[in-house]
C-alpha cells in the first residue's frame, strides 16, 4: 500500500541514497527463492533504518524478526567496530541464506543469529541494547515491548515495524484478526507509556520511533 501518491512516492525513492549492490542482489534472490519476499524491508525503508542506526551509532543492536537479513544488514551499516546485533527468527530454514549474506557484507563477525521463538530467546540475551527492531508476528508486539525495555540503555531506541497494518488500524476489525488487534493495542501502549517517548512515521507500513527516557 502506498500512503502517498505513488509518483511522489517514486519522487522520494529516487531522492534518497541508492541501494547498495550487495542488498540488490539479496533482494533479488529472496524473491527467486524464498516464500512471502514482501516481507522484507526493501530500498527505501533499508536506507531509512540505516540512517538511524548511523545516527545512533549503537553499540548493541536486536533485531527481532530477521526474514533473508536485509534489515539486519541495513541496521549493521551503523553499528560500532566491536559492537553486535543480535538478531533472532523462529524459522530455521532461512538461516544459511541469511548467514551467506552477512558474511558477504562487512558485518559479518558483528552478526549473531538466534534460531527460534524470540519470546524465549529474549530473556535470555543478557545484555543492554541501543536499538532494537521489532519486526516479528505482530500478535507478539506487546510482548516483544515487556521483553525489551528493562534492556534497553538509556537514550536507546525501539524502532517498530508495521505499525499502520495496511490501514487497517483505521478500519473496523474483524473478531479474529488477532493481528490488527495487537497493533492497535501496541500503538496505544506505545502513545501512553511513560518510559519511552514515540512518534509514528507514516514511512512503508508505518514505523514508530520510540525513544528510551
Ligand atoms: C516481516 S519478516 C522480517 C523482515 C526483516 N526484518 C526485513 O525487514 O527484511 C518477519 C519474520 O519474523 C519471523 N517470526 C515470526 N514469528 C516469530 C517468532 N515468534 N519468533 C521469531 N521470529 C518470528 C518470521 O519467520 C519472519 O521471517
Amino acid at each position: 500500500m502506498h500512503f502517498i501518491p505513488e509518483a511522489l512516492d517514486s519522487y522520494v525513492v529516487n531522492h534518497s541514497e541508492k541501494e547498495p549492490e550487495l542488498l540488490q542482489q539479496l533482494n533479488r534472490e529472496t524473491y527467486q527463492k524464498i516464500l512471502q519476499p514482501r516481507m522484507l524491508s526493501g530500498h527505501y525503508q533499508g536506507r531509512v533504518l540505516s540512517m538511524i542506526s548511523k545516527l545512533i551509532n549503537p553499540k548493541n543492536i536486536l533485531e527481532i524478526g530477521t526474514y533473508t537479513g536485509y534489515s539486519a544488514i541495513c541496521l549493521a551499516e551503523g553499528i560500532q567496530k566491536e559492537g553486535e546485533l543480535h538478531t533472532i527468527d523462529i524459522n530455521e530454514e532461512l538461516e544459511d541464506f541469511q548467514r551467506k549474506y552477512f558474511d558477504l557484507s562487512p558485518y559479518g563477525k558483528n552478526i549473531y543469529q538466534h534460531i527460534g521463538d524470540a519470546t524465549s530467546i529474549i530473556p535470555s540475551l543478557d545484555m543492554k541494547f541501543d536499538l532494537v527492531f521489532i519486526d516479528a508476528d505482530k500478535p507478539n508486539y506487546p510482548t516483544y515491548f515487556e521483553l525489551v525495555i528493562n534492556k534497553m540503555n538509556s537514550g536507546g531506541v525501539i524502532l517498530s515495524d508495521n505499525v499502520l497494518w495496511n490501514g487497517k488500524v483505521i478500519e473496523k476489525v474483524d473478531d479474529d484478526d488477532l493481528s490488527t488487534k495487537a497493533l492497535l493495542s501496541y500503538n496505544k501502549l506505545l502513545t501512553e507509556d511513560k518510559r519511552i517517548e514515540s512518534v509514528l512515521l507514516p514511512i512503508r507500513d508505518g514505523l514508530t520511533i520510540s525513544r528510551v527516557l
